[in-house]
């Protein structure tokens, strides 16, 4: 039978796609958190496609699905399943499929290359603060503090795992030895409008932003909303509203920074009562990681004259912090190539996200794909990539490994 031509390539993968949808824990918008249900049902779909190619497949202390044909040092390809709050269903899932379809064709092919693709869990931090945890794992960096951290119900990260069925004291196997993994590739939805305003429908990262994540806390009085007067309050949030946008500020003075004020509660929360604490988080970005370090002191040195002008009280707590990471030139050079060998032009472009490639750098040589998505638009239900472009990624990941496998023989 003749090999499939990226068109039915991409029907496979839009049937996918559709696939994981549902697997959500709201029925109106896509929630799949880490170690949850519909985690467990991801995982599971993905374990029953990898058979299906043809791979062998295992499950580590993490809930990191892995399918691996061959023998020797893998390349390994693969992304996440967990999404984000209402996110879309392209981020994360693209990368496990199109690494499955991929796989599966290359045995078809007979083509001599280890591979193992993998399917992590801990992407987005969108359960515990804990991003990157199942990757981090893989490439033998699991901070074990990660295990004391708590959800939004109050269980910890250890208590979730063991709920799932896992045991923490397994984690350390989870990781390859230096000498078992050769590279490490992914492919993902850009997130971002430059593949679309190029009109190109691949892209080649150079490069994956530095991040710092912090919560603030703003303590002050809380008091009748009725009763006291303007100028003697200690309003709590008011003074988190005005370092809100001192962060928003500050990254408009730095070059290439992000900073987003994405969670806020204020307590105790009622409309009658001058709020007595805050807490918000900051997630500050850039390429440039003195620069980034240099906008977290500045935001702390802000925030707490903030605090002093309005006698409140201000305490940071970070909860992750990663420095951006260069993807390897020559796995970058060798994804041009097989994006080029289909006919499209390869552009280079940054991530301003973040993705567990980052966390497998610390383990071997790492690269990524970008497909272009509609809008830009990401962490969002209307995130959108089309069949064809995805048709597209996969056959040019399967070009790739082909490659790098008369590369390595
Ligand atoms: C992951 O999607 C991130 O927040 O960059
Ligand atoms: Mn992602
Ligand atoms: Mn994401």
């Amino acid at each position: 039978m003749n090999s499939p031509d990226a068109a039915q390539l991409g029907k496979r993968a839009e049937q996918m796609i559709r696939t994981l949808a549902p697997l959500s824990s709201e029925p109106d918008k896509l929630v799949r958190l880490f170690l949850s249900k519909e985690h467990r049902q991801a995982a599971d779909q993905a374990a029953v496609w990898m058979r299906e190619a043809g791979l062998d497949v295992t499950e580590d202390a993490l809930g990191t699905v892995r399918g691996s044909m061959g023998k020797g040092p893998k390349l390994i390809i693969g992304s996440h399943l967990d999404s984000v709050v209402d996110g879309g269903h392209y981020d994360g899932p693209l990368g496990v499929i199109a690494a499955i379809i991929a796989a599966d064709e290359i045995k078809k092919r007979g083509i001599d290359v280890a591979i193992d693709v993998i399917a992590f869990g801990d992407e987005e931090g969108s359960r515990f603060p804990s991003t990157l945890s199942s990757s981090a794992a893989l490439a033998g960096h699991f901070e074990p503090h990660t295990l004391n951290l708590m959800d939004a119900k109050g269980l910890t990260f250890e208590q979730a795992l063991e709920a799932y069925g896992k045991n923490p004291a397994d984690i350390p196997k989870a990781a390859y030895r230096k000498s078992e993994a050769a590279a490490y590739v992914e492919v993902h939805i850009e997130q971002g409008p430059r593949l679309e305003a190029a009109n190109e429908p691949l892209g080649v990262v150079t490069g994956i932003v530095g991040q710092s994540r912090w919560s603030t806390t703003v303590r002050g009085e809380a008091g009748h909303a009725g009763t006291v007067p303007m100028n003697m309050r200690h309003d709590a949030l008011l003074g988190a509203a005005e370092m809100a946008l001192a962060a928003e500020k500050l990254a408009r003075a730095f070059k290439d920074m992000v900073a987003t004020v994405g969670r806020i509660e204020a307590r105790p929360g009622a409309t009658n009562i001058i709020p007595g604490e805050v807490v918000f988080t900051v997630d500050l970005r850039c390429m440039d990681d003195a620069e980034r370090r240099r906008a977290v002191a500045a935001f702390e040195k802000e925030a707490q004259a903030i605090a002093a002008a309005r006698k409140l009280d201000v305490k940071f707590q970070p909860f992750h912090a990663i420095d951006a990471t260069p993807c390897d030139r020559r796995l970058q050079d060798l994804l041009a190539s097989a994006i080029a060998d289909l006919g499209h032009k390869p552009l280079r472009l940054s991530s301003g996200a973040g993705h567990d490639a980052q966390a497998m750098a610390k383990l071997c040589p790492s690269a990524m794909m970008f497909v272009r998505c509609r809008g830009g638009i990401s962490h969002n239900p209307a995130e959108f990539t089309s069949e064809a472009d995805m048709g597209a990624a996969v056959a040019a990941l399967i070009r790739f490994i082909e490659r790098f496998a008369a590369r390595t023989n």
